[in-house]
């Protein structure tokens, strides 16, 4: 009796140190493509015994309590608030936890690939394993092909893959599944897109000298003079060697030095922006045009003369051959993010080092203390979990103390090029009538920035209008992102307002309660850029977000003066009622597209222009107060 028991002792010991098999669940969809690859042929089943290098993207910690993070260094009333977190701590708080990585790796062993084929990277954030096909199909339920392209390019995805109920908590993205890769060959910039447009009625020739600044032209020639009556700004930056203002291009998209020199103020002319060349990237200059120029020479004319003397940091990215993606230029300023974090997407970045050997450029840059981007793309054309992990990248540069500043496009509600939406939510041209709007402008943790007008025979010292001219502001709700609680009693009350009941049909744009844009904006006409040699007006959110850029920029630049840090993410001040008096509140004009007239700029927070535009001086007070 007495051996038998302790037998029974041991075999229950020695049970518990096998590895306990996982639960047992049904697979539920975690993955599905968003759109089916246009020019691509499905020409056969993948090879059952052909070997994937399979990625299990692992879930982060804490993500549900990015936005709690955020907040606690970014709300005016936070005790915390200016107080930012250091890299190595948003690393520490965001890894997977130890439960993740047992419960997919007890997924993978229960479902029979040993534990030895498993590598997890040195980060933790991925789980690497070479599998076949046929293994591979029945770990996703899914059917993997072979897609050909014209051009005899071949690659291989299935259309969609599920996972365990338990496990899909755990698991971000799976690679190579869905993320098809649209690029046959070179050159293909993606869907990413410059914003700007120019027009080619009164174009203006001959030297900077000629346009002498006249407030009483701004209706139809903006200036930089113009923009600091318009908004208030007497300031010269005085910490310019502490503090930092980034500009994102993406090539072919190049400056032309001579375009910057033709439309600076005297003390300019020479200075150049310190290159910072990402993903072997090149400032090209051999082909010219507006689609090869007219981003990058406005960005920087506007963002160096608004903040001169400040030293601008151009963060060109992408090579010629493949160009470049939103994640491309946050691996730059974010190493982890570069190879844990992130992973770049070969349907919407560069992958690097690439065919004519541009390295991948990992945490080369300190992020700077603000960045300007005016690209975007069709929120439409991303996946979900691409977004969700794009955007939460945004969060985290925020609570590092960086200020990321988007456009929101130019056509209105609808989508580049006026694309519009079915009810599912596919893109189907021009004849969509479901509103399509700008991601990253749709992710809760960036700034994202709406057009203006001075409306026509108006002056700097009238209110102005939304942009009605060439471009409409981009604007709206996302499809993808949940409302972030700093503007839920803005948008809240702009709904029930206007849009309830809403004179659109049901399913014209979301309407649970989801992310709203733009947060602010600025003026977007008739801005006149040095332009291949010659001097033209361009028009777009283009100009606005490094308009609103350059005041965040002068803004930290006092602070720095004052022996305070960088604002970091601005959006919380920017809703809360207290500081309603540093905006004008636009009440004009509209956003048109997918042929309706869009929403109504109205007073206060409007799916248009925001908050409105800036009162430079009376937000440098506001900003000055804190701590
Ligand atoms: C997968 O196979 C490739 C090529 O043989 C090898 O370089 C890589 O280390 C393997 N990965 C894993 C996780 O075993
Ligand atoms: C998933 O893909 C398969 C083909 O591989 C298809 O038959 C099925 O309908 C798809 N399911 C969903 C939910 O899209
Ligand atoms: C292009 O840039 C190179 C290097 O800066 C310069 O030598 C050349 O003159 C430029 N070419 C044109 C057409 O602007
Ligand atoms: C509306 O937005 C929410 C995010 O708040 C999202 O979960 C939902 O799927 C969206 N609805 C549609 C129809 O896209
Ligand atoms: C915009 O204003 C017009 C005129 O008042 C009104 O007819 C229309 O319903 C409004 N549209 C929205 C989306 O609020």
């Amino acid at each position: 009796m007495h051996r038998l028991s302790l037998l029974l002792v041991a075999l229950a010991g020695a049970a518990y140190a096998v590895p306990s098999p996982s639960p047992r669940s049904a697979h539920i969809l975690h993955e599905k493509r968003v759109m089916e690859p246009t020019g691509w042929r499905q020409s056969r089943r993948l090879d059952a015994d052909r070997v994937l290098p399979m990625r299990f993207g692992l879930t982060q910690q804490n993500l549900h309590r990015v936005e709690e993070m955020l907040a606690a260094v970014s709300h005016p009333e936070s005790p915390a608030y200016g107080k930012h977190y250091s890299a190595a701590e948003i690393v520490d708080a965001f890894a997977p936890s130890k439960t993740t990585i047992d419960e997919v790796t007890n997924w993978l062993v229960g479902s029979g690939i040993s534990r030895d084929r498993l590598r997890l990277s040195i980060n933790k954030g991925w789980i690497h394993v070479n599998a076949t096909t046929s293994e591979v199909e029945e770990l996703l339920k899914a059917e993997y092909h072979v897609y050909t392209h014209p051009s005899g390019v071949e690659q291989i995805g299935c259309h969609n893959y599920s996972v365990p109920a338990h496990i899909s908590g755990h698991v971000d993205l799976i690679k190579p599944t869905v993320h098809f890769n649209h690029r046959a060959g070179a050159n293909a910039a993606g869907k990413i897109r410059p914003l700007p447009n120019i027009v080619s009625g009164p174009k203006l020739t001959g030297q900077a000298a000629t346009i002498t600044p006249n407030l009483a032209n701004c209706n139809k020639m903006i200036t930089l003079d113009c923009l600091r009556a318009l908004y208030n700004i007497d300031y010269t930056p005085v910490s310019t060697d502490k503090n930092t203002f980034g500009i994102v291009e993406f090539t072919p998209q190049a400056y032309l030095p001579g375009d910057l020199d033709l439309n600076f103020t005297p003390s300019l002319v020479g200075v150049r922006p310190i290159s910072v060349l990402i993903d072997g990237a090149v400032v090209q200059n051999t082909s010219q045009s507006f689609n090869f120029n007219g981003e990058s020479d406005l960005d920087l004319q506007y963002g160096m003369g608004l903040t001169a003397p400040q030293p601008v940091t151009l963060l060109q990215t992408g090579d010629l051959f493949e160009g470049a993606g939103f994640d491309n230029w946050l691996d730059a300023i974010d190493g982890s993010f570069c190879t844990f974090e992130g992973g770049d997407d070969p349907e919407q970045d560069g992958i690097y080092p690439d065919a004519v050997g541009s390295p991948q450029s990992c945490g080369i840059i300190k992020p700077p203390n603000v960045v300007s981007i005016s690209y975007g793309q069709d929120e439409a054309t991303a996946s979900a979990a691409y977004a969700n992990r794009q955007c939460t990248e945004y969060a985290k540069l925020g609570m590092l103390g960086t200020s990321v500043v988007y456009s929101t496009g130019d056509d209105g509600v609808a989508g580049f090029s006026n694309v519009c939406l079915d009810k599912n939510g596919n893109e189907v041209g021009t004849s969509g009538k479901v509103f399509n709007p700008e991601f990253p402008a749709t992710c809760p943790f960036v700034t994202a920035v709406g057009a203006t007008q001075i409306n026509p025979g108006a002056t700097v010292n009238d209110p102005e209008g939304a942009c009605e001219q060439v471009i409409f502001s981009g604007g709206g709700f996302s499809n993808i992102f949940a409302m972030p609680s700093y503007q839920a009693n803005a948008v809240n009350a702009y709904v029930a307002a206007h849009l309830n009941p809403s004179p659109y049909p049901p399913g014209t744009f979301n309407t649970s309660v989801s992310r709203a844009f733009p947060d602010i904006s600025a003026n977007g006409a008739n801005y006149v850029i040095g332009i291949d040699g010659q001097f033209g007006l361009v028009f777009g959110t283009s100009a606005s977000a490094p308009v609103v850029a350059s005041m965040i920029t002068m803004i930290n630049d006092a602070r720095i003066a004052n022996g305070k840090g960088p604002v970091g993410f601005i959006n919380h001040i920017l809703y809360s009622p207290i500081f309603a008096p540093a905006f004008n509140d636009i009440t004009m004009g509209g956003n048109r597209g997918c042929g309706t007239p869009g929403f109504n700029a109205t007073a206060g927070w409007d799916p248009v222009t925001g908050v409105g535009t800036p009162n430079f001086a009376r937000l440098l007070e506001v900003f000055k107060s804190l701590p």
